[in-house]
């Protein structure tokens, strides 16, 4: 299993060392891992004068899964855009051609006190979120702040192709086969004819698995419906922006952002594992970020890159007893209850594990 680990910026290094301990116990117990260090992001930028420098690509390439902190920070925001550090998600991304995004909003019951949504409202909730990676908005062309009639004007372009389509949509179909058989399919049709596309694409492609119970959603009334209803979702399929943004929102009646995992696939199922949220500036450096999004996406490599279930399992499991034993970061902390720095909730899930 050879892993190359990109910390990146903000408190990536903190989580990611939290994970690497969990790679290095399950290396100890045998199992066949290699870790190898690279840059990306700001630190590159920092180091090579670009956010995904030749010698990372390479690095990544020659892996079978790569797992990733988080990148950027506003010491970063005035760069150009070429060499802002979230290009250098963006490059690793469509290099790689990882075009299905996994991000599964699973609530722990242990956490419901700490959703911002009544407990009644999200106790069993599980959704996987099957976002679009490599097109959509943030790819298409044109795209730019161009002159036009003497004033500024950005321009972005919204493009899918049916065969993007396509393929999310077999991800999507394949995982509700092995969940509650149903997709929910998030879209903008009644405005962007891109998302009209997407619509007849899933349908036609819906007709391959006849026992998955296919629906679609506007995604104004998808964003209502996540606070109102989660516990109707089963599979969420949708394009690269709205389901960025719509995971951001499943993940808080998780409890955190910090909870949430995501693995990024390609077609073989090489992957990038990495927590949903960002590198967090405002929290960096202090010992209070939550590493559990950032374990839990370890697991998701033992389980899609590497088919170790059971390795998958046991880590998910000391999440879980952690958790139980009411241990907690601070984002998920409720009232009165014992608050854990970063090191030392790597510390718990390590003594479960
Ligand atoms: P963010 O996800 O970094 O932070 C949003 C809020 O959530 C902050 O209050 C932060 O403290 C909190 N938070 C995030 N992760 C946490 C954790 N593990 N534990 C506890 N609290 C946590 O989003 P932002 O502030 O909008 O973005 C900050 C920077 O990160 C920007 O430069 C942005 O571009 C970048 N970003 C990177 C990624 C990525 O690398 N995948 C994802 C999102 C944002
Ligand atoms: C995410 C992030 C990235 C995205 C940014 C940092 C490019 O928000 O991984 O969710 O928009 O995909
Ligand atoms: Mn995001």
């Amino acid at each position: 299993m050879k892993i190359a680990i990109l910390a990146g910026d903000g408190i990536g290094p903190e989580i990611i060392a939290q994970a690497v301990r969990v790679l290095d116990t399950l290396k100890g117990e045998g199992l066949d891992i290699v870790l190898e260090y690279g840059l990306i992001g700001g630190c590159a930028v920092d180091a090579t004068g670009e956010p995904y420098p030749e010698m990372t690509h390479q690095l990544v390439s020659h892996a079978d899964a790569v797992l990733l902190g988080a990148v950027g920070g506003p010491q970063y925001d005035a760069l150009p855009r070429p060499q802002r550090p979230e290009k250098g998600l963006l490059s690793i991304r469509k290099s790689l051609n990882l075009f299905a995004n996994l991000r599964p909003a699973t609530l722990y019951s242990e956490l419901a006190d700490a959703s911002s949504l009544k407990r009644e409202i999200v106790t069993g909730m599980d959704i996987l979120i099957v976002r679009e990676l490599t097109g959509d908005i943030y790819f298409g062309e044109p795209r730019g702040i161009e002159m036009r009639d003497g004033q500024r004007v950005g321009v972005n372009t919204m493009v899918y192709s049916e065969a993007e389509i396509q393929r999310i949509a077999h991800v999507a179909f394949q995982a509700a086969q092995k969940r509650n058989r149903a997709v929910c399919s998030v879209d903008k049709m009644n405005v962007l004819e891109c998302t009209q596309l997407w619509r007849d694409v899933m349908e036609e492609t819906g007709k391959e698995y006849p026992d998955v119970t296919l629906s679609h959603m506007l995604v104004d009334n998808a964003a209502m419906q996540l606070v109102r209803d989660p516990r109707q979702f089963d599979v969420i399929v949708t394009g690269n922006m709205f389901g960025d943004i719509l995971s951001d929102e499943a993940s808080m009646l998780t409890g955190s952002i910090g909870m949430l995992p995501s693995a990024s696939l390609d077609s073989q199922n090489k992957g990038l594992y990495e927590p949903i949220h960002g590198s967090a500036p405002d929290i960096a450096g202090k010992n209070i970020a939550n590493p559990l999004a950032t374990i839990l996406s370890v697991a998701m490599m033992m389980r899609y890159t590497f088919n170790q279930d059971d390795v998958a399992q046991r880590i998910e499991k000391a999440v879980q007893k952690v958790l139980s034993d009411g241990l907690r970061t601070r984002d998920i902390a409720s009232h009165g209850m014992q608050v854990l720095g970063t090191k030392e909730m790597g510390d718990a899930v390590l003594t479960e594990l």
